[in-house]
């Protein structure tokens, strides 16, 4: 582990940007870790609203949502109500290109990110974090560059829409875009050492760009850190899709936000996709017999399932006929329910694995037979991602959306004092959980 703050009891599961690790064979527990960090549980009444508003425009709320898989969220609730009046939001999410070949847990967020420029008709902001592992990893500058550029094939594969994406390498955005380095400064002087080593769990031996990386990571939730998109408005909010280990980059954010008279980020949070090996961890790349990466050939799919995927299942056939596998162990169930889009299809597997009519190698190739296609899919559409399109994606450019946020107008003093309030009272709403800088120690 590099770094890490929440090992706060023995027993206590441990959730940061670097190490996700639980005590039972479950996985994380969601509902202490909503309390732990002081979110919110997306609830069945959050559910019905999202589908509401989905059904508009003819779309099924997504699945992932439906079956508590996005389970914690912040102020998602407000920027339904701003899309509702119909005012404008935009969606932010990233990756950290430390390796080329991303895995399907990597998936979750950007499927999820799309699904909602889809349904909501908005902009998206992709940061690619190449200074975070240059930094974090023995890479050099330009591996991770260029990592950055082969990992953006994987997220445009993901289906963004080329008018509304904007996806960056910080090592190339935050030389060409004063704004942005601004709000990074504007973020350093907020945040002491003392508070990003309780967030983060620096130690005298991180390197000074560790300690400030979290003010790089943080910006992008700010519209005015993409002029060319938002033309320097301060009040377009922004919603971030991630797992939850991403989010003490986040609770710091919201910390300084209002200080900085700008808006706080809404969260959506994913739970992990396990790891092969069991939902004490979640997949990961620097652990790759616990990954299924979006490089594997069908034949390596097969052969990591058969071999690593933790089984449910029961010792013998008569003792699994007889009392039937566990599906909240067995990783192949739980792929499925990320994965297998049909609800009935499910159910009845559930229901069958549960009772011991189907045994754990007919499990497997039914997740077998759902992954192949899927990650076949994903490499035909990546392979289309060609250099050009890459360069589209990552090209610093007015979009057609941009036209529906005119620049705020200069000295328009009451207006201003008017747009002033209005942000202030957004602020007010998200000042209900009052938060501390902690990780892992948020109280409400
Ligand atoms: P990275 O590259 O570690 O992960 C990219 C995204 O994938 C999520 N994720 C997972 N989700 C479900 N199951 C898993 N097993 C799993 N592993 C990773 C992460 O939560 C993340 O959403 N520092 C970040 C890059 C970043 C970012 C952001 C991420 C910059 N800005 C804004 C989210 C939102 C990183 O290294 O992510």
């Amino acid at each position: 582990m590099e770094n890490g703050t929440d090992k706060v009891a023995e027993e206590e599961d441990i959730v940061n940007p670097w190490e996700v690790q639980s005590s039972s064979s479950k996985g994380v527990d969601y509902d202490k870790l909503i309390k732990r960090f002081g979110s919110s549980k997306v609830d069945q009444d959050l559910i019905d609203r999202i589908e509401r508003i989905t059904m508009k425009t003819g779309r099924k709320v997504h699945h992932f949502i439906k079956r508590g898989l996005f389970f914690s969220h912040r102020e998602m609730n407000k920027i339904l109500d701003l899309y509702e009046q119909g005012k404008p939001f935009y969606l932010y999410t990233g990756r950290g290109p430390s390796s080329q070949a991303m895995h399907l847990g990597h998936l979750i967020p950007f499927i999820m990110t799309r699904y909602l420029q889809e349904a909501f008709d908005v902009p998206v902001v992709v940061q690619l974090t190449d200074d975070e592992k240059f930094l974090w990893k023995s890479l050099t500058l330009e591996e991770c560059y260029n990592l950055a550029k082969e990992n953006t094939k994987d997220i445009i594969a993901c289906g963004f829409d080329p008018d509304k994406t904007f996806i960056f390498s910080d090592l190339d955005y935050i030389g060409s875009c004063k704004e942005f380095y601004w709000n990074m400064k504007r973020v350093e002087k907020c945040v002491t050492f003392n508070q990003a080593r309780g967030i983060f769990g620096f130690s005298d031996t991180d390197c000074i760009g560790k300690i400030s990386f979290p003010a790089i990571q943080a910006v992008p939730s700010f519209s005015t850190s993409f002029p060319h998109i938002f033309n320097g408005r301060k009040d377009i909010p922004c919603l971030i899709p991630c797992a939850i280990d991403q989010d003490p980059y986040f609770r710091m954010t919201r910390d300084v936000a209002p200080r900085l008279k700008l808006m706080k980020p809404a969260l959506l949070h994913s739970v992990f996709f396990p790891a092969l090996q069991g939902a004490q961890t979640k997949m990961s790349a620097s652990e790759p017999t616990s990954s299924i990466f979006l490089t594997d050939t069908a034949n390596q799919i097969k052969n990591k399932i058969n071999r690593y995927a933790f089984s449910g299942g029961r010792d013998t056939v008569e003792e699994h006929r007889e009392k039937g596998g566990d599906c909240e162990v067995d990783v192949s169930f739980q792929f499925l329910k990320f994965f297998m889009e049909d609800d009935e299809r499910l159910e009845q597997i559930r229901q069958d694995y549960s009772s011991g009519k189907m045994l754990t190698g007919e499990l497997k190739k039914e997740l077998i037979s759902v992954l192949q296609p899927l990650v076949a899919k994903h490499q035909e559409a990546r392979a289309k991602a060609t250099a050009e399109v890459v360069e589209k994606f990552m090209s610093i450019r007015k979009m057609p959306c941009s036209d529906k946020y005119p620049p705020p107008v200069p000295g328009a003093s009451s207006k201003k004092k008017k747009k002033k309030q209005k942000v202030d009272s957004v602020d007010d709403v998200a000042k209900n959980v009052e938060e501390k800088l902690h990780c892992g120690k948020v109280e409400t």
